[in-house]
């Protein structure tokens, strides 16, 4: 007997341990918006229902990491947790060099003030925003080479995320001397969660190997490629992702991570490479700020937590319900008239604001706009990335971004279904009032990552 397929991809777990979502009305949200000054950044989490600003430290963690936690050693120095997580990030990527950093960005702060500095030149697929403030901290330039398709919210194409190879061979024949090295994003955040293939990754390697360049992977969501590479790449589609994650990793020099995306964890990161002078530049850059290199600034159970959720990470089932979970939100906002990127990313869907707010000038911020009525009308706390977190340029002036997107970012193991059915519900009213909705100007803001801490006021007309 033929058994039946069903159609229903439900979530690969029960709830173990729940957390309150305090309910509020959208009178309380307008007061919480003018105290907050209009940054969604500035809110009190509890304000918020559904919050989809991040899938950065906001997924849960497993029985099984609550169960590693428990296992953490203090130590300061030695510590059986640093060898626990070291084998298991070795395990996927067989770098020498493993160093323990608190998140992200403090491998992209360690590594850029070794490598960086002014003159120096580092392109990306698309640096994110902490990676491209990272570089330029330092003086050097961050270019952004994603293939035109990653910067046209309609192509379908299915690695939007790919490196333009023809632009990056152009800078290395030009500039290779102030070359550090060749970042890649996988997936690629800024660009809509868009993965990169496998054969791109490969002509990337192949023209840092002509060039005598080091290839860095900034892996945040490497499962989410890897599983999109069995998905989409021709004679992937029977292999472990596992395998392709080994792969993706055995291209590349080293790496920089944030553990608070596919691996699982609440807070922690790493910076792995194979060069034992560079790596030893970095530990040197690591005492001063992070911590002694068998902790880098994370406690024994942080490590034990990460090293326990990468091996959850590339689970065959968690990553088809996830990807699967995140099409569904995707997919029903396409038919409820949200222009959203195609195809639907892995950790989010992006809606194109620019697009959906025609009537709004890209200097007065079609992506805050739409954010901050998403929170006003249902509660839901999204993401801008456009104009207002890429606009100001290092020179002082202001430029529209390449997109004017909002991200609605699915934490992990955090939501079910019927959240993101009132997600689509608020989205759908949102839409009948978009030509309703007001541009911003800034009042306030920092010099660098302004998106986290400038203050906003509606343009009334
Ligand atoms: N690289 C990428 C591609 C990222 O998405 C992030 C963080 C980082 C580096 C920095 O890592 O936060 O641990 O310091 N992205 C989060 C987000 C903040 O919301 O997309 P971190």
């Amino acid at each position: 007997m033929k058994l039946p397929a069903f159609r229903t991809v439900f979530e690969p777990f029960r709830i173990h341990s729940v957390e309150p979502i305090k309910m509020t009305t959208p009178a309380d949200r307008k007061a919480r918006l003018a105290t907050a000054s209009y940054n969604l950044f500035q809110l009190r989490s509890e304000d918020v229902l559904i919050d989809l600003l991040t899938d950065s430290g906001t997924g849960a963690m497993s029985r099984d990491q609550w169960a590693a936690i428990q296992r953490g050693d203090e130590s300061y120095a030695g510590s059986p947790s640093y060898f626990v997580f070291r084998d298991a990030v070795r395990d996927l990527f067989d770098f020498e060099h493993v160093i323990p950093v608190h998140q992200g960005r403090a491998a992209e702060r360690i590594l850029f003030s070794v490598l960086g500095g002014p003159g120096k030149v580092v392109p990306n697929n698309t640096h994110f925003d902490t990676t491209r403030a990272n570089v330029e901290a330092t003086g050097a330039a961050a270019v952004d080479l994603v293939i035109a398709e990653g910067r046209d919210p309609a192509s379908l194409h299915p690695f939007k995320g790919n490196m333009d190879l023809a632009a990056l061979e152009a800078l290395l024949t030009e500039r290779g001397a102030d070359v550090p090295c060749v970042f890649v994003t996988i997936t690629n955040n800024s660009g809509g969660g868009q993965p990169v293939s496998l054969e791109n990754l490969r002509g990337v390697r192949e023209l840092c190997d002509r060039h005598g360049k080091l290839l860095f992977l900034d892996a945040c969501r490497f499962a989410e490629n890897a599983w999109f590479i069995r998905e989409r790449e021709g004679g992937q589609g029977e292999r472990d992702v596992v395998d392709i994650v080994r792969d993706i990793a055995g291209l590349a020099d080293g790496m920089t991570m944030s553990a608070k995306k596919d691996p699982m964890g609440n807070i922690g990161g790493w910076l792995a490479l194979d060069d034992p002078d560079l790596a030893q530049e970095c530990r040197n850059m690591l005492v001063l700020t992070e911590g002694f290199p068998t902790y880098g600034g994370l406690a024994g159970r942080d490590l034990e937590a990460v090293a326990q959720g990468l091996s959850e990470a590339v689970e065959h089932d968690y990553l088809r319900y996830r990807i699967v979970s995140t099409a569904y939100l995707g997919e029903a906002l396409q038919k409820i008239g949200m222009p959203v990127i195609s195809p639907i990313g892995g950790h989010a869907v992006y809606v194109d604001a620019r697009a959906l707010l025609p009537n709004i000038d890209p200097l007065h911020y079609p992506g805050q706009a739409l954010a901050v009525a998403l929170y006003e009308l249902g509660g839901v706390r999204s993401c801008e990335i456009g104009t207002v977190m890429f606009g100001r340029r290092p020179d002082g002036g202001e430029v529209p971004a390449a997109m004017d997107l909002v991200r609605l970012a699915i934490p992990r193991r955090t939501y079910t279904q019927s959240h993101f059915d009132y997600v689509i519900e608020v989205c759908e009213r949102l839409v009948e009032r978009a030509h309703l909705l007001p541009g911003y100007r800034i009042t306030q803001e920092p010099k660098a990552l302004r998106h986290f801490t400038a203050q906003f006021e509606p343009i009334t007309r």
